[in-house]
């Protein structure tokens, strides 16, 4: 991958693209948080989206789904501020770049994480389609920088492991995409529980309805082809999303050695995590 300046910049060590303005980073941490501020925390293409439909089914009204903390000018903080309505705020940042205030103020927060293979895979796909992205040469050059961190976002296994270590400071609830795709009921019921949300079965059983993958993609489709929000800091183009929405099609790209390797990694970086041991990596 060539790491093309008009596309990327490098903050903290991390690859972020230029839709994130520095100087925006440089501002979060004076951000001031709202204690019924929601944060919903991702690594790119775990789920962000799907996460955010059932928030808005689960929230009818008098709330705002912002666009991600970490997207645009340093102008949208304020914004950020300006809404009157109670706030549900994406980020795919670490723990380290969070603003202080939403720890300090012991804001709730969803982490959806999903399989690393299937991840590497999504991000492999968004490289390709996403314009904000620079251009990659292959799968398997690809599959080493994602290995090393160097992708957008940086290291899928520090992202886990940073949230992960401080999941009791704000009490995050950690959802895994591949449980959510075997039982997404009992996930909306665990979501609505942590919200404090009264919910009954046969409404539950409409959000799921209403949040499936065909349904949302159809519904994507239908719109016009003018961009969109999103809650990914990476595009503003909704049809970028939606692309198989399974579990299981890393087998398709990894080959043995390669799966390996993966393996390898993951079992010595991750070693300290027991959110990794409970990962499902087929369905
Ligand atoms: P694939 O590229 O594997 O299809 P994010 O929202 O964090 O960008 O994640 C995008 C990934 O979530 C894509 O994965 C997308 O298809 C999948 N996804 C989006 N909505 C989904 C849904 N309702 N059910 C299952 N997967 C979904």
């Amino acid at each position: 991958m060539t790491l093309q300046a008009d596309l990327i910049h490098i903050f903290n060590g991390i690859p972020f693209t230029t839709r994130s303005s520095a100087e925006l980073l440089r501002s979060l941490d004076g951000f001031q948080a709202r204690e019924d501020d929601l944060l919903l925390i991702s690594y790119p293409k775990s789920g962000t989206h799907w996460l955010a439909e059932i928030m808005k089914h689960l929230y009818p009204s008098k709330v705002s789904l912002t666009p991600p903390i970490e997207f645009g000018e340093v102008s949208k903080l304020e914004e950020l501020n300006n809404m009157t309505t109670k706030r549900i705020v994406p980020t795919h940042l670490n723990y380290a770049m969070l603003p202080k205030d939403f720890k300090a103020k012991k804001c709730k927060a969803i982490y959806i994480i999903r399989n690393p293979k299937d991840t590497a895979v999504s991000l492999f796909h968004y490289y390709r389609d996403n314009p904000n992205l620079p251009t990659i040469e292959g799968w398997s050059t690809y599959l080493d920088l994602f290995l090393q961190g160097e992708v957008v976002c940086g290291s899928w296994f520090d992202h886990v492991l940073g949230w992960e270590e401080h999941r009791n400071e704000m009490g995050t609830l950690f959802l895994y995409y591949e449980s959510m795709k075997k039982d997404l009921f009992q996930s909306v019921r665990k979501i609505s529980n942590y919200l404090g949300i009264n919910i009954n079965d046969s409404e539950i059983h409409d959000i799921c309805k209403k949040t499936s993958f065909s349904e949302m993609k159809d519904n994507v489709e239908k719109e016009n082809s003018e961009p969109e929000n999103t809650v990914c800091s990476l595009t503003s183009n909704k049809r970028l999303i939606f692309r198989k929405g399974t579990v299981g099609d890393w087998k398709h790209y990894f080959t043995n050695k390669q799966n390996r390797l993966f393996d390898e990694t993951c079992e010595t970086k991750m070693d300290s995590s027991s959110l990794a041991k409970h990962i499902l990596y087929e369905d």
